[in-house]
């Protein structure tokens, strides 16, 4: 393991205390992190270092897997250091500067450098950091980490990109999906491409629609002052869920070179069939959560939350359907769904095939066929399961539905969490677990119009009760009257 110096900017907030240093703990933990690698925390308060040290270990120690223990803790506590940085102050970056280039300090000249900030502020330490040279690579590598969202539109999101790429290249940007992090997302991959069994049904031969699902218990909390501005569909369909779908959809790589992955995904988003604003009713859906009650417990409506604006239409509760263009998936849809305030907190793929061509068992005990399903569970376990028809014990000729499941439980240890992989990669230069430009890009083209039509559409959104798995008027975007939600794994 290489050394480098990791610079959080934006160290004292809640993605910092609750994700990222107990993300850098459990690496150093696993020995991931090298005995030089230092991590500067960049706040914009004056805070002594002790103090800093103090909070670090509470964050630490209540994320901590295997709880925490003194020399591992110290181990990691010694890394870090605390520094305040007034975001627009250049004599703050040039005393960074001075700071990192002395030689008496030892860090070392690999950086990378996490923005956990507000995107408006990614342009200002950008040409910060440019005006002290600390993003040139003559010296060692640079590294810019930025976290979603990117843009609220296509428009912006181009906007936030030529902002970045005034100070740092492509190749030294990494932009955060912390899907793409998930140990059970990165099955979706070895599950197609390890195993040539399910390769020659992977198509539209005999994949009758794909259903993603993203549910969970909580409603928006704390956050309805930013989540109001974003809504379900920017805040999950656009990124997450396209990005799980790209997976599902992708064709094999040329190899596993970063670059080649992500080519083959970007094929997909590329061939994405536009919804024009003529279709959107016909393609996408949205609900809202009323009051109701969430696994016994009352939830208020989404509009009684703090700070919900009155009369406030953004969902939270989306759903799309989309199809792909290509040799391999014309004509299958592709549904997509998320929601807050649902029965259960559960992320899963459900992929149903065609029924046989021919109803051979019509006119027996088994009647009309049932089509095979494929289910891969992706929180909160690692689930997959094959249903199968097979004949039910007995003289008479009847069918009943089996299953083949696994559940990977995961143990304590190898229960990571999304940014352990995020920033191992980061540090190891490896783009395969971020969104390039071109992606984001056309994740956004996508749901544009979708976005642009509900903006005007100001007057009605559906509603559903916190509790229950959003509202039923959804079936509208189905192709077929036989397709409905599978809610069960
Ligand atoms: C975030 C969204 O990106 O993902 C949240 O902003 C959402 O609204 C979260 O709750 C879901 O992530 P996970 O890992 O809990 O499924």
């Amino acid at each position: 393991m290489k050394p480098c110096t990791i610079i959080i900017f934006g160290a004292t907030g809640d993605l910092s205390k609750k994700k990222l240093l107990p993300a850098l703990y459990h690496l150093d933990v696993e020995n991931r992190l090298s005995d030089e690698t230092r991590i500067i925390c960049m706040g914009r308060r004056e805070m002594a270092q002790e103090d800093w040290l103090s909070q670090v270990t509470e964050y630490v120690s209540s994320k901590a897997r295997d709880g925490v223990d003194t020399v591992t803790l110290k181990h990691f506590l010694s890394k870090i250091s605390y520094f305040k940085n007034d975001i627009n102050d250049a004599g703050s970056y040039q005393d960074l500067n001075t700071l990192l280039m002395d030689p008496a300090q030892g860090f070392s000249p690999n950086i990378v450098f996490y923005l956990s900030i507000s995107p408006s502020l990614f342009g200002v330490v950008g040409d910060q950091l440019s005006a002290v040279g600390l993003n040139k690579e003559d010296k060692g590598w640079r590294h810019l980490v930025v976290e979603k969202p990117f843009g609220y539109d296509q428009k912006s999101a181009a906007e936030l990109e030529l902002v970045i790429s005034r100070n740092f290249t492509e190749k030294q940007t990494y932009r955060i999906d912390h899907y793409l992090g998930k140990g059970t997302v990165q099955n979706i991959f070895v599950f197609r491409f390890a195993n040539l069994l399910l390769e020659p049904l992977w198509n539209r031969n005999y994949i009758d629609h794909v259903q993603i699902t993203h549910a969970e218990q909580q409603g928006v909390g704390g956050r309805a002052g930013y989540y109001d501005g974003s809504g379900a569909m920017r805040d999950m369909i656009q990124s997450h869920l396209l990005q799980v779908m790209t997976l599902v959809a992708m064709e094999p790589p040329a190899d596993m070179n970063d670059e080649s992955i992500r080519d083959e995904k970007v094929k997909v988003l590329k061939s994405i069939r536009p919804i024009t604003e003529d279709m959107v009713d016909n393609h996408a859906f949205r609900g809202q959560y009323a009051a109701g009650e969430v696994d016994g417990v009352q939830q208020k409506g989404y509009l009684e939350e703090d700070d919900a604006p009155q009369n406030s239409v953004t969902e939270t509760y989306a759903a799309m359907k989309v199809y792909i263009d290509n040799w391999r998936w014309r004509d299958v849809p592709f549904y997509l769904r998320t929601g807050k305030c649902m029965p259960e907190s559960k992320a899963m793929i459900a992929i149903r095939f065609k029924k046989p061509p021919l109803e051979l068992f019509k006119n027996t005990e088994i009647g009309d066929s049932h089509a095979n399903w494929i289910v891969m569970g992706l929180q909160p376990d690692n689930t997959l399961r094959i249903e199968l028809q097979a004949k039910e014990p007995g003289l008479e000729i009847k069918a009943h539905t089996i299953g083949m499941e696994t559940v990977e439980s995961e143990d304590s240890q190898h229960k990571l969490d999304a940014y352990e992989a995020m920033i191992l990669s980061a540090i190891l230069g490896d783009r395969s677990l971020f969104l390039r430009a071109d992606e984001v890009d056309l994740a956004w083209k996508a749901v544009d119009p979708i976005i642009e039509k509900w903006s005007k559409e100001q007057d009605f959104v559906h509603t559903y009760p916190a509790g229950t798995w959003g509202p039923e008027q959804v079936s509208q975007i189905f192709d077929d009257s036989c397709h409905q939600w599978r809610n069960n794994i």
